[in-house]
């Protein structure tokens, strides 16, 4: 019997996305594709268990060595700042991190002293911002940041803009570009050592079905 490999996902689109390349390897996602109320899910045949947890958690979990692989946005990877090994751009959960704002300076809205920022990356906003010796205040919200600059809470936003319409629907605009974001495959540092030949064929595995996913897409646009 191979060695247990203990996977944890991003519950929703991007965990999906990962079964599908799997499924093409012949791993059994049926488990993990119905989990219930379950949060340890297996193919038993493969010896792979899978964990399905919040997304900011993922890091957390494969960082411990409780899972040897996770998959994970690039944006949670690098609020989480932790030593993991990225080993593969899954290229799926395609997006970006951006400053976004109103694009002219809106009159009539209290002057501070201090440039505030309101996102869920508090990390990531530090970094940016500290790169560029600008000072900050950072105002963490958990969700529709988005309202931030329309109620005066803050001047910019730092967030995730896929579409944009958000953005738009609220009068806001990109106004700097932070770095792309996709779904990324991460390891253990410790695992890759100690289960090195199941972690690195599983690497390969999915490199492969990424690399046939993107000529597909190629080919259906010609
Ligand atoms: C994310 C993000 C933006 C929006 C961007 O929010 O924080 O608000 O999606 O997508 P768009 O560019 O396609 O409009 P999410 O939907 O995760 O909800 P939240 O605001 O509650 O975090």
């Amino acid at each position: 019997m191979e060695e247990t490999i203990t996977l944890a996902l991003a519950k929703g689109r991007l965990a999906e996305q990962t079964f599908d390349l799997l499924e093409k390897m012949g791993i059994d996602c049926s488990e993990p594709r119905n989990p219930g109320r379950q949060l340890v899910l297996w193919d038993r045949a493969s010896n792979i268990r899978f964990i399905l947890v919040k997304p900011s958690d993922v890091p957390t979990y494969v960082d411990h060595g409780v899972a040897d692989l996770g998959v994970v946005g690039k944006d949670t990877l690098l609020e989480a700042g932790r030593p993991l090994y990225e080993v593969l751009d899954l290229t799926f959960g395609r997006c970006r991190l951006a400053i976004a704002g109103y694009p002219e300076p809106r009159t009539g809205n209290v002057t501070r002293s201090t440039f505030r920022v309101a996102t869920k990356y508090p990390n990531i906003a530090r970094s940016y911002y500290g790169a560029q010796g600008r000072t900050i205040e950072i105002i963490e919200l958990h969700g529709s940041v988005e309202l931030g600059p329309v109620i005066g809470l803050s001047d910019v936003i730092l967030d995730i803009v896929e579409t944009g319409s958000t953005l738009r629907a609220n009068g806001l605009a990109v106004l700097e570009d932070v770095c792309d974001v996709s779904a990324r495959l991460v390891c253990n540092r410790v695992s890759l050592k100690t289960k090195r030949d199941r972690i690195r064929a599983l690497i390969d595995g999915l490199g492969t079905q990424v690399d046939l996913m993107l000529k597909e897409k190629e080919a259906a646009k010609a």
